[in-house]
């Protein structure tokens, strides 16, 4: 039983990266690298967010604002996390937060989890783009909440 009481989501501080690539390494099979995140943690146009259990950082969501549009890069929950409703945090915070931007992401085809998380907050699928992923190869669904 998830304590509610316990949940943080504040903007990431440096030292959280390194757990960040650790949940990313072990949620994706094509993760970005140690250095991909360093860098984009320091581009003007992205944020991260981190979620904390306890003490415990356990989430995150990294995106790209350009003008009124936000692109989710990234967002993961610690496997032995999962299935809690952490990711719903997450995402409730994002959308509250920047309440006039449309939100745009892509998806692999195959991931009905995230894409059930996804249309759970009325995001709409655009299109598709083949054979957009690599390790494995697959095609990306393009997803936006307008
Ligand atoms: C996708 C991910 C972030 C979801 O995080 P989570 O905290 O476990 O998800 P939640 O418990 O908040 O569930 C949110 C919704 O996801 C969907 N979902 C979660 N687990 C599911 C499962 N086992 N089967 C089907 N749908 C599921 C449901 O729609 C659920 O909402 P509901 O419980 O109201 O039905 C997590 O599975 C993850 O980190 N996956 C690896 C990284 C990834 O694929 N990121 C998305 C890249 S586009």
């Amino acid at each position: 039983m998830i304590d509610s009481n316990k949940i943080t989501i504040r903007e990431s501080l440096p030292s959280d990266i390194q757990y960040i690539y650790k949940i990313s390494k072990s949620s994706f099979t094509n993760s970005w690298s140690l250095s991909s995140y360093e860098e984009d943690f320091n581009n003007i146009f992205s944020k991260y967010f981190s979620l904390l259990y306890g003490d415990k950082l356990i989430g995150f969501l990294s995106i790209w604002i350009i003008i009124d549009e936000i692109t989710i890069t990234n967002i993961a929950i610690d496997i032995n996390y999962r299935g809690h409703g952490f990711s719903k945090y997450l995402l409730n915070y994002l959308i509250n937060s920047f309440k006039n931007f449309n939100i745009l992401l892509e998806v692999r085809e195959s991931n009905k989890i995230a894409i059930n998380l996804y249309k759970n907050f009325k995001f709409e699928e655009m299109y598709k783009r083949n054979n957009y992923y690599k390790n494995p190869t697959e095609n990306a669904i393009i997803m936006k909440k307008f």
